[in-house]
């Protein structure tokens, strides 16, 4: 979980005509600042991630990358040590070719030097994007930056754009080796500033999802992309399913928005501790659509198995996360009455239920009992946790 610069700040380099909102260590001690301060540090957020655009155009003479002098005037381990001071910890944005997609000096040739460059800066998280090389080398060429990464001794969390690029030109992808290999890795086009960009993301996760989530697990993890909550483009509703769906998918929590001015309503869905419980939950199960729209009248359904788990008699009974998420632009809340065993809810002890927007209990269920909720059109949610409830008494 984390802030990162590039769906909201891109590559603005223009600090005279823009100084507050340029990529400099301004902006990035600033986000810093209020990611520590105003309760995100508190619900997990944790890394601060440069993106493309902070280099300068040449390497030094020694082959050392620079920032960008001006932008970043004290550099960047100077950077890195007031993100450690806040308790947080520092990200930087490196591709794998001869040029990042903006431009600016690539790795390949220099894959060693970048690396032990970046862990003497104290860096803790390197975004390793894939532009300006040929995807079929990117089997070979991931993985040593893995090698080169391991032998600094340093931690540092590797997320990979190598499925991305392969993905995009429809080549074979080897997801085992991605997923031995990276920590999170980045799987489909960019992600923009729209409701379309939502849901064209989790409409490619959903005909994808049984290699997806075969990949998936503690450690590894699919990156569909940036939270864009608090952005221009999404209503209330639409923050709340990308929310409520990055949760479900197990997805990394990396906000890309403008911390200095978020609106409470937008803050409150990004601060929700259920959902993010729910995210970071220690099965590191990914979740699955089990209801396409088309099969739902228009709502989509989705489900994640959680803790508490019980195992009894060689079977595993899982608590679940499940989103109801309504397509339909039809104007009016749309009623879904289900009763409980239509989600796969079947344990005879029953579930006690909590929608995780509202708070709302609703108590001990069954599989027979119907749960009926309102879904909001053009993109609501009803997400609700359903805990197993003999997970919850003492069982022998
Ligand atoms: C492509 C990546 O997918 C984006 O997230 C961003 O890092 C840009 N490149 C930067 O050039």
């Amino acid at each position: 979980m984390g802030w990162l610069a590039w769906e909201r700040f891109r590559c603005n380099i223009d600090c005279k005509a823009d100084p507050e909102n340029c990529i400099s260590e301004n902006l990035f001690m600033t986000m810093a600042k209020r990611l520590a301060e105003d309760g995100f540090k508190n619900a997990g957020y944790e890394y601060i991630i440069i993106d493309d655009c902070w280099m300068t155009t040449q390497r030094d003479s020694n082959g050392i990358l620079q920032a960008d002098p001006e932008r970043f005037p004290h550099g960047i381990k100077y950077l890195a040590d007031y993100v450690h001071s806040l308790g947080l910890k520092m990200g930087i944005y490196q591709d794998i070719g001869t040029k990042t997609c903006i431009g600016y000096p690539g790795s390949q040739g220099y894959e060693k030097i970048d690396v032990d460059t970046f862990a003497s800066w104290d860096i803790d998280y390197l975004k390793l994007d894939g532009c300006f090389m040929d995807p079929k080398e990117f089997d070979t060429a991931y993985p040593a930056v893995t090698k080169h990464l391991n032998k600094t001794g340093r931690p540092i969390v590797y997320s990979c754009s190598w499925p991305a690029y392969q993905v995009e030109r429809k080549m074979t992808v080897n997801w085992a080796a991605i997923r031995d290999n990276c920590n999170l890795w980045r799987n489909y086009g960019d992600i923009q500033d729209s409701y379309d960009s939502i849901t064209d993301i989790i409409n490619w996760y959903a005909i994808n999802q049984d290699a997806l989530i075969s990949a998936a697990g503690p450690g590894a993890w699919n990156d569909p992309d940036m939270l864009i909550i608090g952005n221009f483009g999404l209503s209330i509703g639409q923050c709340q399913s990308q929310m409520a769906l990055w949760a479900i998918m197990a997805a990394p929590l990396m906000m890309s928005n403008d911390l200095r001015n978020l609106r409470p309503e937008f803050k409150e869905i990004l601060l929700n501790r259920d959902i993010i419980e729910v995210d970071q939950d220690t099965l590191g199960i990914q979740g699955r659509q089990i209801l396409p729209a088309n099969q739902g009248q228009g709502v989509e359904v989705w489900r994640r198995p959680i803790m508490p788990v019980m195992q009894i008699a060689n079977e595993t009974w899982a608590s679940f996360a499940v989103v109801c998420w309504n397509r339909r632009v039809d104007g009016m809340p749309f009623a879904f009455p289900r009763q409980l065993g239509f989600y796969g809810l079947t344990h005879p002890g029953g579930y006690y239920i909590k929608e995780l927007f509202t708070k709302k209990e609703y108590g001990l269920m069954k599989a027979d009992d119907v749960l009926t909720m309102q879904v909001n059109p053009a993109g609501g949610v009803f997400m609700f946790k359903a805990t197993l409830a003999i997970a919850l008494k003492d069982f022998d």
